[in-house]
């Protein structure tokens, strides 16, 4: 939980000279790239003053003989002992041998003694507020004090997203929805605290626990704090100081503070408004930036609340982190608006030598950008009441990478230029309600849409996956986005300038290009050790165990029917001889993929969000309730596939991998 820094130096290593760097990238010397090229070397001279000529060490990399294209089996000290799963699609879950997995929550499940039960033809608003939400993602695990006998905990569970067609049967096209079902929608997303408890073996939810809680975006008051509170640009009819915002939404990933408290990360806002303004207005611009403007589908159609023309600024009071206190269920959430607006995927944090905070944060679209947020005053790790406006104060940079490994956190600070006036910046309210356009200025990299990005407390660095971007084009691909209409993705390593994730400065290597690596075409990278199974697709969300082993889960939509298996969990080395080799553990049922892994803190437990089970895509054509792709996980005719958290457990008890 505590991701408190442990200082172990990596080792020192040069750097491959360029054309070994391209070649191991895979990189065609197109036109295109010799003028990158030759950035890079005009850019060599700046980096004498920056880490690469300095003493910061590099990330060890397999020498390239160990990097192939095909499957190898060479034999290498292996970090992870299970046995395998096979790649595949099927209807179940599937885990290693010698586990097994429970559903231990399922929307719609009771959270409060006076739940109404579930019942798919007579839903309301208010019973999904007594419930378990729809759609869980992220999953934050924090311990409660236990007794010898039994051991407690509260999940902290985001709830992405609505899917309408999955979840009423009494409509066939988004156009049938009534306002009563908006309000369901709005109800079913958000987060839910919940506790659970473990008794001899089997982990069972505590309905009726004090702590227990939905937040959701149809009910709860949320706070704002930071640089936006209470900026024009913040303010509507109902909030006119601007303070104070009805709800969250599109809660994808998020993370755990050092104190205990839950971050979780507005994603993907813009789905839910509808409207356009018109090109002279001043948001015009910002909403074309960040897709709000001229959408047609979305709660606006019904709820005036999220059409731009009836509550302009409502656009501008989402796309945020939230920070919620689980141990605190009376106190409002509070919106920090210091790390800044954007497609929010995840924000894990650390604890930099300096004692400050850092968030890493992805914004999870197309050629969108990296950014950390560094606390000016430093975490007080024993009396959490001090770190209460942590988040208020501090640096948002964004991350530009250089094709010779080089990496820099660029400030996005008001007054400083280009964020002034003359660009349309007036304060520190407009760069963090436009960070976007802010970074554009900045010239940070455009990436592979960056999921989640997970500081590795242990070894000092950071592990950015980058799940797909189908819009590169040829000419934009750089070393660190090496592949046009890329459908497969890839994981980024960092290694922050002295070891230092305050720092300023760092360095990046490759850790996979994702995909089969046995069509050329694909152009994968892997350790030649993979396994026909150790490979996989669209990288999405990634956790750290106790042991120090990266695991990693996927999203991949319709890639899934190229790439011949479901989503799932995999195991990624990450060190020595079989860095850059997965394997995998754990197997979703069709249509769902894996969110939110998370261990609890003796390891022994592993957490897993099945997210939009049964849900079909382009390629299966099952996209309704009526028809489909399964049932999971009750798997009875006439019940719907429900988005629900497995509990992992080795048969004998001991610690997962
Ligand atoms: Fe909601 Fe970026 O996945
Ligand atoms: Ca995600
Ligand atoms: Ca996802």
């Amino acid at each position: 939980m505590c991701n408190v820094r442990e200082s172990k130096k990596p080792l020192k290593l040069n750097w491959p000279e360029l054309p070994e760097r391209l070649f191991w990238l895979g990189i065609r010397m197109t036109e295109h790239f010799q003028a990158v090229l030759q950035r890079r070397i005009n850019r060599r001279s700046f980096l004498k003053k920056s880490a690469l000529a300095t003493s910061v060490a590099f990330v060890p990399s397999l020498p390239l003989s160990a990097i192939v294209n095909a499957p190898q089996q060479n034999t290498v000290t292996e970090t992870f002992n299970f046995s395998e799963i096979t790649h595949g699609i099927g209807d179940e879950l599937v885990v290693a041998a010698g586990y097994e997995h429970n559903v231990l929550i399922r929307w719609g499940d009771p959270l409060f003694s006076d739940a109404p039960d579930f019942d798919i033809n007579s839903q309301t608003p208010f019973s999904q507020e007594q419930q378990f939400g729809y759609n869980n993602d992220y999953i934050g695990y924090l311990a409660l004090p236990s007794k010898s006998d039994s051991q407690r905990a509260l999940l902290c569970v985001n709830h992405e997203y609505s899917l309408p067609k999955m979840m009423f049967p009494d409509i066939h096209s988004e156009r049938d929805l009534t306002l009563n079902h908006v309000n369901i929608e709005q109800s079913s997303v958000g987060n839910s605290i919940v506790e659970i408890q473990k008794i001899d073996r089997d982990w069972k939810v505590v309905v009726g626990s004090k702590f227990n809680r939905r937040i959701t975006a149809r009910t709860t008051q949320i706070e704002f704090s930071g640089p936006a509170k209470g900026h024009p640009r913040m303010q509507t009819k109902t909030d006119t100081s601007g303070v104070l915002v009805t709800g969250t939404l599109m809660n994808c990933a998020g993370g755990m503070t050092p104190w205990g408290t839950y971050l979780t990360c507005e994603e993907n806002f813009n789905n839910v408004f509808t409207g356009s303004l018109s090109k002279d207005h001043a948001e015009y611009a910002p909403y074309e930036r960040y897709g709000v403007n001229q959408r047609e589908e979305g709660w606006g159609r019904l709820d005036p609340r999220f059409n731009i023309e009836a509550t302009t600024n409502e656009p501008n009071r989402f796309g945020w982190v939230v920070e919620i206190d689980p141990l605190a269920p009376d106190e409002k959430p509070i919106k920090r608006t210091a790390l800044g607006r954007f497609k929010h995927e995840g924000a894990e944090s650390v604890i930099a030598p300096s004692g400050q905070l850092v968030v890493y944060m992805g914004d999870d679209a197309a050629n969108e950008y990296l950014y950390k947020f560094v606390s000016r005053d430093v975490v007080d790790t024993k009396n959490k009441a001090n770190n209460r406006e942590l988040l208020d104060h501090g640096t948002l940079y964004v991350a530009r990478f250089s094709d010779s490994g080089g990496l820099d956190w660029l400030p996005l600070e008001y007054g400083k230029a280009p964020l002034t006036p003359t660009n349309g910046f007036h304060s520190q309210a407009d760069v963090v309600i436009n960070a976007r356009m802010a970074a554009d200025l900045l010239k940070a990299t455009p990436l592979d849409r960056p999921e989640d990005v997970v500081p590795h407390s242990h070894t000092g660095r950071v592990y950015v996956l980058l799940t797909n971007n189908t819009k590169r084009k040829q000419e934009d691909i750089d070393a660190v986005n090496p592949r046009a209409n890329n459908q497969f993705g890839q994981i980024v390593e960092i290694a922050e300038a002295n070891d230092d994730f305050a720092a300023t400065e760092g360095t990046w290597d490759m850790l996979v290009v994702a995909g089969d690596p046995n069509k050329a075409e694909v152009g994968a990278k892997w350790n030649s050790n993979i396994s026909e199974n150790g490979w996989f697709a669209c990288p999405d969300n990634g956790v750290v165990d106790q042991k120090g082993r990266l695991w990693v889960s996927t999203d991949q939509g319709d890639v899934a029917y190229q790439t011949g298996t479901n989503d799932g969990l995999w195991g990624l080395e990450t060190e020595g001889g079989n860095r850059g080799k997965g394997k995998m553990f754990l197997r979703c049922p069709e249509g769902a993929e894996a969110t939110g892994p998370m261990f609890s803190d003796d390891g022994t437990s592993l957490f897993v969000a099945v997210q939009h089970p049964g849900a079909g895509s382009r390629a299966s054509g099952k996209d309704s309730l009526h028809d489909p792709i399964n049932r999971w996980p009750d798997n009875e005719k006439g019940v719907p596939p429900k988005p629900s958290i497995v509990v992992v457990q080795k048969h004998d008890g001991t610690e997962i991998g």
